[in-house]
């Protein structure tokens, strides 16, 4: 692996996009137990924007709502914390990822619709095998290829040579993508997710995705995110160069119990909700 290389591109914060302020805030919200409507309102009510699109996604035809929502209390009140707070970090994130990336052969807007569609399979899939991760689990998802937002500002057309060597040598994409670049997204992901200061266990979800058997400690997070960006990229949502091929962790299937039956419920699942959530959220591939 090319640290030098890394290092250099996660040294110059100049290059790394800038993370919404309100983002780091949110995930470290729901981190604590004491946590409640009250201190969500006070983290979003610093930004009318989006407290104004809150409020218009909390209202919309979706959630069908007895009555009109004035104020994050009443979201919280009427749909949760966690749809709240899940809400709030796709509003925010849909800029940062909404660029062209097309360094990895994703027209625009395919990144984030693969994005939420992880996000989406990621919560679904750790209500069943790992309730305790379903907070972390959505935040995990959405952001598990953050690296390639940063990387794609370096790799101009490198997919060409990357999907050249994966045809060539019949490899995945991460090891082409490591033998083109000298590193790949996922360790690059979880470096600048370190310069963020976000929690170790996201760290850990976005470093180890596509091997979750090489993550340090605790192993699911990075088993939810694997199989559900399996699943993503099964269903064709933000199909780029990484879905061309894509090893299935047999020791992810193991760890999760996830067997031929339970994984064409999650592509069920993940197609059904991604259905009901492209016009909701306007996910518009290119
Ligand atoms: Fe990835
Ligand atoms: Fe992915």
């Amino acid at each position: 692996m090319n640290n030098d290389r890394m290092d250099e591109i996660v040294q110059d914060v100049q290059n790394i996009p800038p993370l919404p302020a309100v983002v780091l805030k949110v995930i470290q919200l729901t981190r604590g137990n004491d946590t409640s409507a009250n201190d969500l309102n006070k983290v979003i009510s610093l930004d009318p924007a989006l407290t104004a699109n809150l409020l218009k996604l909390c209202n919309s035809a979706y959630y069908g709502l007895p009555r009109v929502i004035s104020s994050v209390t009443q979201a919280v009140m009427y749909l949760g914390f966690h749809t709240v707070r899940n809400l709030v970090l796709t509003s925010t994130m849909s800029d940062f990822f909404n660029k062209e990336t097309s360094g990895y052969g994703y027209a625009k807007g395919g990144l984030w619709q693969h994005s939420v569609a992880v996000a989406l399979a990621s919560e679904k899939l750790s209500k069943k095998i790992s309730p305790g991760l379903r907070d972390v689990a959505f935040t995990a998802g959405l952001l598990h290829d953050i690296g390639k937002v940063v990387m794609s500002r370096f790799v101009g057309n490198a997919h060409v040579d990357i999907e050249k060597l994966m045809r060539e040598e019949n490899i995945p994409f991460m090891q082409a993508e490591q033998e083109v670049l000298g590193f790949n997204h996922a360790l690059l992901g979880a470096k600048v997710a370190d310069q963020w200061s976000f929690p170790q266990e996201l760290i850990n979800a976005i470093g180890f995705h596509h091997y979750p058997d090489k993550a340090k400690g605790r192993p699911m997070l990075p088993i939810i995110v694997h199989l559900a960006d399996a699943a993503a990229l099964q269903m064709g949502f933000g199909l780029g160069s990484d879905g061309l091929c894509y090893p299935l962790s047999e020791f992810a299937l193991k760890t999760a119990n996830m067997g031929p039956h339970e994984m064409a419920e999650l592509y069920q699942d993940l197609e059904e909700d991604m259905k009901n959530a492209s016009d909701f959220l306007e996910i518009n591939p290119g």
